[in-house]
């Protein structure tokens, strides 16, 4: 058995890089890419071992572009989110977006977009899109975006990228960050770093059914908000209305509801103009929210895939439809989570409430979604915020100051301990936090979870697992989109609360 544990508990010892950025989505390797053309030497964490275990390889629909008509995709973003995306966050987003694509996507990695009859590409749209403006290959564009990404940073010699590692803790003293403490060594290895990027992804782990992969376990969120940066609008889960409605689901893009399939009841019939004058394209949390009703009414929803060209057209989703044994036009959907709207508090340059603390991607809250994300956005704000944050996070030298020094007096964990206390999370996130919320049930949540983080945190004081950390960050996070719930008590967007039976009642004591 190692024992670690020491009585000085800090160190100065460690290695340093000007900017250190955690995570290798599309977020990730945009602010590594642009600190790194800004002369800045920068190391990438990422706990993933290969491109998929990054939500942006999941990705299908495509990337949003404004077309040349900024006004018209803001208004598209404020309308979806409810009236409740941050404007002067939109303006950002619209207004970088053209150029990023053009500099980054289209002109440094030549991602293939598919492009039309005459050469122009070939614009696909979306739900809650009023324009075709969407860039896209095939439906599996995070793929064809991630890869070359990945490629073009490892090889720049400014940058390295360091995979299977997981960074546990920030290291912070008087209000800047400074550097995290990475899993590499029992005790874990601090990494002092000028500025520190955290591009995290989101929290589909958190749920039983996500679009994401399963290592999505809020851990940039969780660290950001134990060292006391800003976290905002965590009530703001997203569910995608058609993820394939069997075991191991998975996404049918909203491009294909763009491109003209749509939704019918348990009945056969089409039901969602009952629901929003956009009828099939409504916004995706009416969308869902209208899916999950008929379920309960009608037996199933399908995806009548009928009036398209599926096989020919989407080949990578009619490949995991076939490989589910899923015959004919009509795919069984259900809602499913899958992007979190809220995060670690952001402005327009991906600067957090935490000096040299940056956060982007779908770990970070921009504002631009507000309640409820337009479709394919979160690419575009994960690119444009990135390369924001990436140039900003330039120009700040290392400073090593006494960085924790994690005790892993006790390695062995119970056998199976994290993974049977992540199935009571989910479990519990499922019950109480899905599609609809009671007042009622949020606060048993609430208990559930702080419990279940009481008995996290006393197996963390002696032990350094990276399964642990992941538990102890998924439990932070739930308590904070828990918390957020019952302290937020309108529907609006995808925070849509029953009526409760008696008041809420919820300990809003801090996790
Ligand atoms: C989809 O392809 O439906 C997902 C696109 C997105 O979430 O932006």
């Amino acid at each position: 058995m190692t024992d670690t544990d020491t009585s000085t508990a800090t160190t100065t010892d460690g290695e340093t890089a000007d900017v250190l950025v955690v995570g290798s989505g599309i977020a990730g390797c945009a602010a590594a890419l642009a600190a790194a053309r800004d002369g800045a030497e920068v190391l990438l964490l990422t706990k993933a071992t290969k491109p998929a275990d990054a939500s942006t390889d999941w990705a299908q629909g495509g990337i949003s572009t404004t077309r040349g008509n900024p006004a018209s995709l803001k208004e598209d973003i404020v309308d979806a989110s409810d009236g409740t995306a941050d404007p002067a966050a939109v303006d950002a987003l619209v207004e970088n977006a053209d150029d990023a694509v053009e500099d980054v996507l289209v002109d440094t990695l030549e991602v293939g977009f598919d492009e039309a009859d005459g050469g122009d590409f070939d614009y696909t749209r979306e739900a809650a899109h009023s324009e075709y403006r969407i860039l896209h290959v095939d439906a599996a564009t995070g793929t064809h975006i991630l890869r070359p990404f990945l490629n073009y940073i490892d090889n720049h010699e400014r940058i390295e990228v360091r995979q299977d590692t997981a960074a546990l803790e920030l290291i912070t003293a008087e209000g800047r960050v400074h550097g995290v403490v990475s899993d590499e060594g029992p005790g874990g290895h601090p990494i002092f770093a000028g500025a520190t990027v955290l591009a995290t992804g989101g929290i589909g782990a958190l749920y039983g059914r996500s679009t994401n992969p399963a290592d999505a376990t809020g851990d940039g969120i969780a660290m950001a908000a134990l060292a006391g940066a800003d976290v905002e609008d965590m009530e703001f889960v997203q569910f995608h209305p058609t993820a394939y409605a069997g075991d191991d689901p998975f996404l049918l893009s909203e491009a294909l509801r763009g491109e003209g399939a749509v939704l019918r009841n348990g009945d056969g019939e089409q039901f969602m103009d009952d629901y929003h004058p956009q009828g099939d394209l409504a916004p995706r949390d009416v969308v869902a929210r209208a899916v999950e009703t008929e379920r309960e009414e009608t037996g199933e929803v399908v995806l009548d895939v009928s009036p398209l060209e599926f096989e020919s057209e989407y080949p990578a989703i009619a490949e995991k439809c076939r490989d589910r044994g899923i015959e004919g036009d009509e795919i069984p959907v259900a809602p499913c989570e899958h992007f979190l709207c809220g995060g670690i508090d952001v402005d327009e340059r991906g600067r957090t409430s935490l000096d040299r603390l940056y956060a982007v991607g779908e770990c970070a809250r921009t504002g631009v979604h507000g309640a409820n994300r337009l479709a394919s956005t979160s690419l575009l704000e994960g690119l444009v915020w990135g390369l924001q944050a990436g140039d900003d996070a330039t120009g700040f030298d290392p400073e090593p100051v006494e960085a924790p020094e994690l005790r892993n007096r006790d390695p062995d964990l119970p056998e199976r301990f994290a993974a049977e206390k992540f199935t009571r999370l989910t479990q519990t996130m499922d019950e109480y936090l899905g599609l609809e919320r009671d007042p009622d049930e949020i606060a048993r949540a609430s208990s559930v979870l702080r419990r279940l983080k009481g008995e996290v945190d006393a197996y963390i004081r002696t032990r350094t697992a990276r399964d642990l950390y992941e538990l102890r960050n998924a439990s932070v996070v739930a308590l904070l989109i828990a918390r957020a719930a019952s302290e937020n008590t309108e529907s609006t967007g995808c925070h849509y609360v029953l009526e409760a039976e008696t008041a809420g009642g919820v300990d809003r004591t801090s996790f």
